[in-house]
């Protein structure tokens, strides 16, 4: 590593961010159309090429296996269905297990937060009922994972992030996956997972400008909401992406790239996320890339200890969801994850979501911890270190109340 982590606000340096409303052929985009025919489209191309990848457009078979529906789950409070996504049809090939909890009497298709997890499907809550996960995790001997593998005791463990009950109580259908079911977090070069379902013949690894694990989960991302989409319980137009951290970073890249998600929502994503990474604050694109050498594309580490030559900035990734509403949360202990810079990476896509005729970011300064901004761009610090808290899943709701109602 050659510099030190910067921690202090009067250390970042000073840097220019790249305009969205300006064209690499320096032209301004002055109206909508402009934005959505040109710049649009060449902001997305610099991301898939720069940053996380191009993702497959060929499709695989997909073949939706219904393992469970139970009206009557949670002690009354939830109809609970388990899906597993077949994806492939090659025996061997990968599978995406959805665990979805819908409210139990609705009076119409529910809108739905729909995001990955750590840990595994039977994490979320301790619901004796949700399969135990049977894939590879990371290992986590206090949290049940023995030899890489979910145990009995992992059941719940990640529960206090999985406000279940809450969501169902406000009328909102949940629906989760297990992030390594699509590509697990360890740096494999890209043998398992989902990338083999797309090599050409004699390909063995994804090409410099080609997807990473990133890229692998928001693609899960989409596949989830394809079968949403089938699903008569839920309002498969108001489905709002969520993630936590690098799941916030798979959230955003697949809100993105997927305008058929109605609400997109960060959650401490930090860098590669809703942070800005010219700011340097915190953990850097050289950091990121020397630990986590699997998540972005190659060509990615061209810009290790060289932010200023990146042709996009992250602020331009959260424009790419412009007009749809878009939220950020940061805490305030989370400094590995820049929260000023999460705010600015906001405040950055806010001239997008004006031009395309709505309020954007509504604040000329990052607020105080637990006042949350709602405009389309929403925005929250709240007290305390990197996490999903009750607090955050509330202002998610209220956010999507007010936006996606
Ligand atoms: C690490 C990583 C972050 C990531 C976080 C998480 O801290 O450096 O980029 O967001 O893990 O996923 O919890």
């Amino acid at each position: 590593m050659t510099s030190e982590i910067i921690y202090d606000e009067a250390l970042v340096p000073a840097y220019t961010l790249p305009d969205p409303l300006v064209g690499l052929d320096g032209r301004p985009v002055t109206n909508a159309a402009d934005w959505r025919e040109r710049r649009r489209p060449e902001i997305l191309r610099l991301f898939e090429e720069e940053v996380y990848g191009r993702t497959p457009t060929q499709s695989v078979p997909v073949r939706y296996e219904v393992t469970d529906e139970t009206p009557g789950a949670l002690g009354g409070r939830a109809t609970r269905k388990q899906v597993t996504l077949h994806l492939g049809d090659t025996a061997g090939d990968p599978t995406l297990h959805l665990l979805l909890y819908l409210p139990p009497n609705p009076t119409g298709p529910v809108p739905c937060f729909l995001g990955l997890n750590f840990s595994g499907n039977h994490s979320i809550h301790p619901d004796p009922a949700i399969h135990l996960s049977a894939v590879w995790m990371r290992p986590d001997p206090e949290n049940g994972i023995v030899n890489n593998r979910a145990t009995e005791a992992a059941r719940g463990a990640k529960a206090n992030r999985w406000a279940v009950e809450r969501i169902l109580e406000r009328g909102y259908g949940v629906a989760t996956a297990y992030c390594g079911d699509l590509d697990p977090d360890y740096d494999d070069g890209f043998q398992n997972g989902v990338h083999p379902l797309f090599y050409a013949p004699g390909q063995s690894r994804p090409a410099a400008d080609e997807w990473g694990t990133l890229g692998a989960w928001a693609w899960g991302l989409s596949r989830a909401l394809d079968y949403l989409e089938t699903e008569s319980a839920v309002d498969a137009r108001r489905v709002a992406v969520l993630g936590h951290s690098r799941l916030g970073k798979a959230a955003l890249w697949a809100g993105a790239q997927d305008e058929r998600f109605g609400l997109v929502i960060s959650n401490d994503s930090g860098c590669g996320g809703a942070a800005l990474a010219r700011r340097r604050f915190g953990e850097t694109v050289e950091r990121i890339n020397t630990t986590f050498p699997h998540w972005f594309c190659a060509n990615h580490q061209r810009y290790n200890g060289n932010e200023d030559a990146l042709p996009v900035d992250q602020h331009m990734l959260l424009a790419l969801v412009a007009p749809r509403p878009l939220y950020v949360a940061s805490a305030a202990e989370d400094l590995w994850a820049d929260p000023r810079g999460e705010f600015l990476g906001a405040a950055g896509a806010s001239p997008v979501y004006r031009l395309l005729g709505t309020d954007g970011l509504a604040a000329d300064a990052m607020p105080a911890i637990h006042q949350p901004i709602t405009s389309r761009i929403g925005y929250h610090i709240r007290a305390g270190g990197h996490d999903v808290t009750a607090y955050d899943w509330e202002q998610f709701m209220d956010f999507a109340d007010k936006h996606l109602r």
